[in-house]
C-alpha cells in the first residue's frame, strides 16, 4: 500500500524537560550523533510532508537556532502562555497555512528511536479506517504516568485520560497513549477551539481532541505497536543513556547485517549519520561518530574514535583519535595517532605511531611513521619523513606553513622551521634545524661537528656510577688487542680540552 502524503508533522518540543536538570534544553540533548529533536525531525521528513512545523517555548532561541541548522525548511511555532500539548498543537496550526487539508501527524520533539516507519504505519492505519484521528498506543506492563486508552465496545477509541485526572478503575489500564497521532485537520481544528483547561494540570489537553472527535460520531483508532521503544520519550539523564544504548544496538545490528562485521557490538558506537562500506571490520571499543563515511574493506580499531572522518576503501586506522579528516584508499594510520582537523592522507600514505597531525596535507604514498607532528605543512607523493621530527609551525604568536615535495627524504630529528619548502627529491640529514628552504634535489645538514670530551665524566662526575662503568670500559678497551686509538678520530679532544 503506498502511504498517502500528510498535509503537515507538527513537532512538540515547547515542555521545559526540567527532570534534565539541565542548562541545555531536553530537546537539545543527544544521542546516537543527533539531537533528540533531530531524531524527530528526521522520522517527520521520512514521511515527506508537505508542511513539517516545531513548536517552541523554553530554551526558545537555542532551540530554533538548532532547527534553523539541521531543518531549515521547518516552520517555527511559539507556545504563548497557555500551557498542554492542546495549545502547542493550536499554535501550530496558527504558523501553518490557513487552509490545510487532510492528514496532519503529531509527534514529539523527545521521543527519538520513533521511525518513519513507523509514522507511515501510522498514516495507513489512519486511511484505511477511515478515521478523524488514530492514536499510537503501546501496552505497558507499568503504565504509571501515562494517558490511559478508554476504547468503547467496537474496539474504537472513546477517549484519553491522564494519570492524574484518572480513576482507580481507569489506572488499571495498561494500554497508554504514545503521544503519537494522525488527525484529518479539519477536524483537529474545531475540536481544539472547544477543548477546556478544566483537568487537575489546568493545561489544554491534546488528548481532549479524541473524546471531542468521538462524540461526534467521527470514528477514532488507536494503531497498536509492539516496539515499546519507539514510545519513549526522553526525561532524564537515566532514559537519555538508556535509549541511547538502545538505539546503538539498533545501528550497530543495521550495519552487521547490511555486511559490516563488529567484533564487539557492545564496545562499538555508531552515530546515525554514520555510512559504512561493504566488508568493513571494526574491533572493540571503536566509536564513529558524526557524518563519518567509510568505504569498502576498512579495518577499524581496536581502540579508535573518529569524528567527522572520510575514509577510502581498503585503509586501516588503528587505535587511533580523529576528527574531520580525510584518509585516502590503502592507507595505513596508527597505532597512537592523532589526526586533527585538516588531515589529509593520500592514497596508501601511512600515518605511523605517536603522530600527530593538524591541517596537514600528506599525498600519495608519503610517510609520516613515527613520533612526529605535522601542523599546517603539504607534503607531496611518495615522500617519507625521518621518525621523531616537529614541523615547527607557530612562532609563539602566528602559526605558518610547510611545504615538503615529492620523493624527498628528510632525516630523523629534523626542525621544519615554517614557513619553508623543501624541493621535490630532496634530502635533509639527521639532526636537521630546516630554516631555509631547500633547493629540488639537495641535501640540506647544519649540524656542528661533533666533539667527543674524553674524560669528561671522569672529571665531573668524579665517583658516580657512570665514571666507574666508564674507567672499567676504558680499562678493558686499552687491555684488549684490537683497540684503534680513540686518537685516530678527530671528533675525539683530550682530557685537559674538557670544560664543556
Ligand atoms: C502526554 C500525553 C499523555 C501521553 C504522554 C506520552 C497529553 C495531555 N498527555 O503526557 O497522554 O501518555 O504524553 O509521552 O497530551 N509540550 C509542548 N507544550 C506544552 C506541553 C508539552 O510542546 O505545553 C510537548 C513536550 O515538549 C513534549 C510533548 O509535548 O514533547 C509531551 O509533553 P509531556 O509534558 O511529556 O506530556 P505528558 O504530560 O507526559
Ligand atoms: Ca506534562
Amino acid at each position: 500500500m503506498t502511504t498517502p502524503r500528510p498535509a503537515a508533522v507538527i513537532v512538540l518540543a515547547a515542555g521545559e524537560g526540567t527532570r534534565m536538570k539541565s542548562a541545555t534544553p531536553k530537546v537539545l540533548h543527544s544521542i546516537g550523533g543527533r539531537t533528540l529533536l533531530g531524531h524527530a525531525l528526521a522520522a517527520a521528513r521520512g514521511v515527506d510532508p508537505l508542511h513539517l512545523a516545531v513548536v517552541v517555548r523554553h530554551g526558545r532561541d537555542l532551540v530554533a537556532a538548532h532547527i534553523a541548522e539541521v531543518d531549515p525548511d521547518a516552520v517555527i511555532a511559539e507556545q504563548d502562555d497557555v500551557k498542554g500539548t492542546g495549545r502547542a498543537t493550536e499554535c501550530a496550526l496558527y504558523a501553518l497555512p490557513a487552509d490545510l487539508a487532510g492528514t496532519v501527524l503529531v509527534t514529539c520533539g523527545d521521543v527519538p528511536l520513533l521511525t518513519a516507519e513507523t509514522l507511515r504505519g501510522l498514516l495507513q492505519a489512519h486511511a484505511a479506517s477511515g478515521s478523524a484521528a488514530t492514536v499510537i498506543t503501546a501496552t505497558l506492563p507499568d503504565p504509571f504516568g501515562y494517558g490511559r486508552i478508554i476504547r468503547a465496545a467496537d474496539g474504537s477509541v472513546a477517549g484519553i485520560v491522564e494519570q492524574k485526572d484518572a480513576t482507580e478503575a481507569q489506572r488499571e489500564i495498561t494500554e497508554v497513549n504514545s503521544g503519537l497521532y494522525a488527525f484529518d485537520v479539519a477536524v483537529l481544528r474545531a475540536a481544539l477551539a472547544e477543548v477546556g483547561t478544566d483537568n487537575v494540570q489546568g493545561e489544554k489537553y491534546l488528548t481532549d481532541v479524541l473524546g471531542i472527535a468521538g462524540e461526534k460520531g467521527l470514528r477514532v483508532s488507536a494503531h497498536l505497536i509492539r516496539d515499546l521503544w519507539q514510545t519513549e520519550g526522553v526525561n532524564d539523564r537515566v532514559q537519555l543513556s538508556r535509549l541511547g544504548a538502545e538505539l546503538n544496538r539498533r545501528i550497530v545490528e543495521g550495519w552487521m547485517r547490511a555486511g559490516v562485521t563488529v567484533i564487539d557490538p557492545a564496545t562499538t558506537w555508531i552515530d546515525a549519520d554514520v555510512r559504512l562500506g561493504r566488508d568493513v571490520i571494526i574491533h572493540q571499543q571503536t566509536q564513529i561518530h558524526g557524518v563519518s563515511i567509510v568505504g569498502d574493506d576498512v579495518v577499524l580499531g581496536p581502540d579508535t574514535t573518529l569524528t567527522d572522518v572520510s575514509i577510502g576503501d581498503g585503509a586501516a586506522v588503528i587505535r587511533t583519535h580523529g576528527s574531520l579528516s580525510v584518509i585516502g584508499a590503502g592507507a595505513l594510520v596508527g597505532p597512537f595517532s592523532y589526526l586533527r582537523p585538516g588531515t589529509e592522507l593520500g592514497a596508501k600514505g601511512k600515518i605511523g605511531t605517536f603522530v600527530e597531525t593538524k591541517n596537514a596535507q600528506i599525498g600519495v604514498g608519503s610517510k609520516v611513521p613515527h613520533l612526529t607532528y605535522v601542523g599546517d605543512a603539504t607534503i607531496g607523493e611518495h615522500s617519507n619523513i625521518g621518525a621523531s621530527s616537529v614541523f615547527v609551525n607557530y612562532d609563539g604568536v602566528s602559526k605558518t606553513h610547510t611545504t615538503i615535495g615529492s620523493h624527498c627524504r628528510t632525516g630523523s630529528d629534523n626542525m621544519f622551521v615554517a614557513p619553508v619548502t623543501v624541493g621535490d627529491g630532496a634530502y635533509t640529514g639527521a639532526g636537521t634545524v630546516v630554516r631555509r628552504s631547500v633547493p629540488p634535489g639537495a641535501l640540506a645538514i647544519n649540524v656542528a661537528p661533533q666533539r667527543n670530551l674524553l674524560g669528561w665524566v671522569h672529571q665531573k662526575r668524579a665517583g658516580t656510577a657512570s665514571a666507574k662503568a666508564a674507567m672499567a670500559a676504558t680499562s678493558a678497551l686499552a687491555a684488549s688487542e684490537q683497540s684503534p686509538s680513540v686518537a685516530d678520530d678527530p671528533a675525539n679532544v683530550t682530557e685537559g680540552n674538557a670544560t664543556a
